[in-house]
């Protein structure tokens, strides 16, 4: 029996939900924390686990754990609630609403056998995954397919009636002569499922030819990139026993090494890997493995991956591979005795830096990124712990450390930023990918877009919306110099009138007062230039 939103409001726990979002201290029966709505430098938002609400005496704000998440995430009440049942794995139905799109998720899976059987008949792609190593088992496993064409997966379709239902995924493009394509033709499909083991989407390699090399399914409401892992549903029962995951950054990676027996990996669907994913993870381990190829990219992950993993209450262990070489590489070439190795060999992220610190390689980078991730640990005890240790280590005292710490309001969840635009969105995602020689003072850059702008600079990727971090840009190097140029000459308007105008009353206050510094003839040709 589906909940309505009244048993759902029963069935939460609000220090279980507001813990997911800030850190609550206890306080007798209840708890604190400074405020997430308003800048709050004592804590002035209490929650009553008792009464199961929650009350700010700085800004007023207060309410239910439903009403925490709308105001938190920018959601409608009823939205809010859809999230937290979701989260929390509760069937919810909303009076007046429809079922859910049951005829979707069925057309999905429908599709999702389609392609297998397919590709249980096609040579070409059953060779590709031979040549890569890849096995029957893990065809099965993952249910894997291949899309012969559009018009054949139409026809299937359309005998079950499932036509219409599965044109709302965005899987299948409707021209306007009433022709179809399926986005997936000629590819190699990887089903992706959600944690309740539905199929949501695809991914689609392709094999030959010209393209992108994978295709994705398009956002939708039951297909969020920013939630989903892939072979998170696969292997839950490893995840959940060994509470322990390796999150590795590809398809390949994630079914090579199923198929070795590392059966805890997932992969987020070519996307950042956000605070969603570390939720998501959060439920049912405790450690994660965070798999990097080589060094330079793997900085730039290891900076925008861990402050959500660390918030999310998660321990982290980066592990590198030798430059280039991929864990589907790896696992292939070396063996899964070698992997096993590494993963029993790492270190935690903080043991890392300490050893780094106390070896003398680059310590002051080391250092720098030491005190950074010690600000998003959830857990205060343990952040002190650790800045004593570093402190200890390098003699610099406790509370200088600390006051290196990296201590910003959240970041905004919302889909689109206004005050950022889509020049700038180009602009700070080249300044992400290419770290260019740049000097952002030179340029025109709203507030908000500098802001975002000198995090970058700093390495502090926390703040730097999902939205520009997975902007999917074909020649970024172009873009991003383009890009440039605008914000160059890209004066606003309103701000090169005020300019004008200041400079013109100058030249006026000069001519009026002659045996002021300028001379007239002088301040005859600065208003030339004004007026050419
Ligand atoms: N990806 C994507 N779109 C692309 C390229 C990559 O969505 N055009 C995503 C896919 O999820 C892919 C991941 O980014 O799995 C990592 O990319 P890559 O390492 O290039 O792919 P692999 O999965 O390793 O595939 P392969 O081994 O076949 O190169
Ligand atoms: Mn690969």
């Amino acid at each position: 029996m589906p909940s309505d939103i009244d048993d759902l409001r029963r069935e939460l726990d609000i220090v279980d939900v507001i813990s997911e979002y800030i850190n609550l201290q206890r306080v007798g029966s209840n708890y604190r924390a400074n405020c997430p709505f308003h800048p709050d430098r004592t804590p002035s938002f209490y929650v009553s686990p008792s009464r199961q609400i929650f009350k700010c005496f700085g800004c007023g704000v207060g309410g239910d754990a439903i009403k925490f998440v709308s105001l938190y995430e920018n959601l409608s009440y009823i939205e809010a609630a859809k999230h937290l049942a979701r989260r929390y794995g509760i069937s919810l139905r909303i009076k007046g609403e429809k079922e859910g799109p049951k005829e979707v998720y069925d057309a999905l899976e429908a599709v999702s056998q389609f392609y297998h059987k397919k590709l249980k008949e096609s040579r070409e792609p059953l060779e590709y995954l031979k040549s890569r190593g890849i096995d029957n088992s893990s065809v099965r496993r993952f249910n894997l397919g291949y899309s012969p064409s559009s018009q054949e997966l139409v026809e299937f379709l359309k005998r079950l009636g499932l036509l219409k239902d599965y044109e709302k995924t965005g899987n299948l493009v409707r021209f306007s002569d009433g022709a179809y394509r399926d986005l997936f033709r000629n590819r190699l499909i990887i089903p992706i499922r959600d944690a309740r083991g539905r199929v949501v989407g695809f991914g689609g390699r392709i094999l030959q030819g010209e393209g992108p090399k994978y295709v994705n399914s398009p956002d939708s409401d039951i297909f969020k990139k920013r939630e989903l892992l892939f072979g998170l549903y696969e292997g839950l029962a490893y995840l959940k026993d060994l509470k322990t995951a390796i999150v590795v950054e590809g398809y390949f990676d994630v079914i090579a090494l199923h198929q070795e027996g590392f059966r805890n990996a997932v992969a987020t669907l070519g996307t950042s890997f956000g605070r969603d994913h570390a939720l998501q993870l959060s439920k049912f381990v405790e450690k994660v493995f965070l798999v990097f190829d080589g060094d330079s990219a793997g900085r730039k992950a290891l900076r925008l991956a861990v402050p959500h993993l660390l918030k999310a209450g998660l321990e982290v262990y980066p592990l590198y591979l030798p430059e280039g070489t991929d864990p589907h590489d790896f696992i292939f070439s070396r063996g899964k005795e070698a992997f096993r190795r590494l993963l029993d060999n790492s270190r935690s992220l903080f043991e890392q830096l300490l050893y780094r610190i106390r070896e003398g390689v680059n310590p002051e980078e080391a250092i720098r990124d030491f005190t950074y991730f010690v600000s998003f640990l959830k857990d205060e005890v343990e952040a002190y712990s650790l800045l004593a240790q570093l402190s200890k280590l390098t003699k610099i005292p406790v509370d200088v450390l600390a006051s290196k710490m990296y201590r910003r309001e959240e970041p905004s969840v919302e889909e689109e930023d206004p005050r950022v635009s889509f020049t700038e969105k180009l602009f700070l995602k080249g300044l992400f990918e290419l770290r260019p020689e740049i000097n952002i003072e030179e340029l025109n850059l709203s507030s908000k877009a500098y802001e975002l702008a000198k995090s970058i600079l700093a390495e502090e990727y926390y703040h730097i919306p999902e939205e520009i971090l997975n902007l999917k840009v074909d020649d970024l190097e172009t873009a991003f110099w383009s890009s440039v140029d605008k914000l160059r000459i890209d004066i606003p308007e309103e701000e090169l009138k005020a300019q004008t105008a200041s400079v013109r009353e100058f030249v006026r206050e000069a001519m009026r007062n002659h045996r002021g510094g300028i001379k007239p003839a002088s301040a005859r040709r600065w208003r030339g230039k004004l007026e050419s």
